[in-house]
């Protein structure tokens, strides 16, 4: 997905604000090695930095990257996607906000973050979990069929369970684990849900001839009218799956 860093940092900087309570559960040391996978535009690579810790941020977007080091010029960032990615370290510990939901791959995602923590290390890693935005993709599948379009998912949005046990499948040990909703206001308030999908749901539209996106976009959105509109803001249900985990130091 082609990723717009500007608009990205200046509307939905919600992403990353939430963010910071996940890395007060990743409680960043100083001479601690960090990478923080799907870094964006970087504010949370930089806010872990600000412990003292060496962290790498890493995205598989080009222009979030570049954003990220014009911001943040001190600190280390790659362009390297989360499926195949081979870093010439390991780390203590892999950080991961709102990234992990979008790679359809998760074997291979766990496979590399497992390759590049050092024994006993670290994962942290909030994401969308089972439920996630179901609203939202429930309005646009209504009207996407409506109108003669097949909808297919996308995200990959696991429960606590699935997701622990795919973990432990890759020698991970659960330590915590949190699964709560969380009503996120969108960040337009005239048409809330026409812009968070535009923002988002590229990969649905590609489905939709362009003259048709607009009206069927909205259509969706006057769908959620009467449950997601108040007081002139728009809302949508996020669900969280956060967890901290520890790759067991004895596995080869
Ligand atoms: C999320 O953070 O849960 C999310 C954001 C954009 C698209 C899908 C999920």
């Amino acid at each position: 997905m082609a990723w717009n860093a500007d608009l990205y940092k200046e509307k939905h900087a919600f992403v990353f604000n939430y963010g910071n309570s996940v890395v007060e559960w990743l409680q960043p040391k100083t001479g601690e090695s960090i990478l923080d996978l799907g870094c964006g535009t970087g504010e949370l690579t930089a806010q872990i930095a600000e412990s003292g810790a060496k962290v790498k941020g890493i995205d598989a977007s080009a222009s979030m990257i570049a954003s990220a080091k014009s911001h943040y010029p001190s600190i280390d960032f790659e362009v390297a996607d989360g499926t195949t990615f081979s870093l010439n370290q390991t780390f203590d510990a892999v950080f991961s906000n709102a990234t992990l939901h979008w790679i359809r791959q998760k074997e291979k995602v766990l496979d590399r973050i497992w390759h590049h923590l050092k024994p006993g290390g670290k994962l942290v890693l909030e994401m969308g979990g089972k439920g996630n935005v179901d609203d939202i993709t429930g309005a646009l599948s209504k009207a996407m069929e409506e109108k003669g379009y097949e909808f297919k998912p996308f995200w990959y949005f696991p429960s606590p369970g699935e997701y622990t046990s795919l973990l432990e499948e890759y020698d991970f040990r659960v330590n915590q684990l949190s699964y709560f909703d969380r009503e996120t206001e969108l960040a337009d308030p005239e048409n809330g849900i026409v812009e968070w999908l535009q923002m988002f749901g590229a990969y649905y539209l590609e489905a939709i001839p362009e003259a048709e996106r607009l009206p069927i976009l909205k259509a969706a959105q006057e769908s959620l009218r009467a449950t997601n509109f108040r007081d002139g803001k728009w809302y949508t249900k996020y669900v969280r799956l956060r967890v901290k985990a520890e790759k067991i130091a004895d596995a080869q």
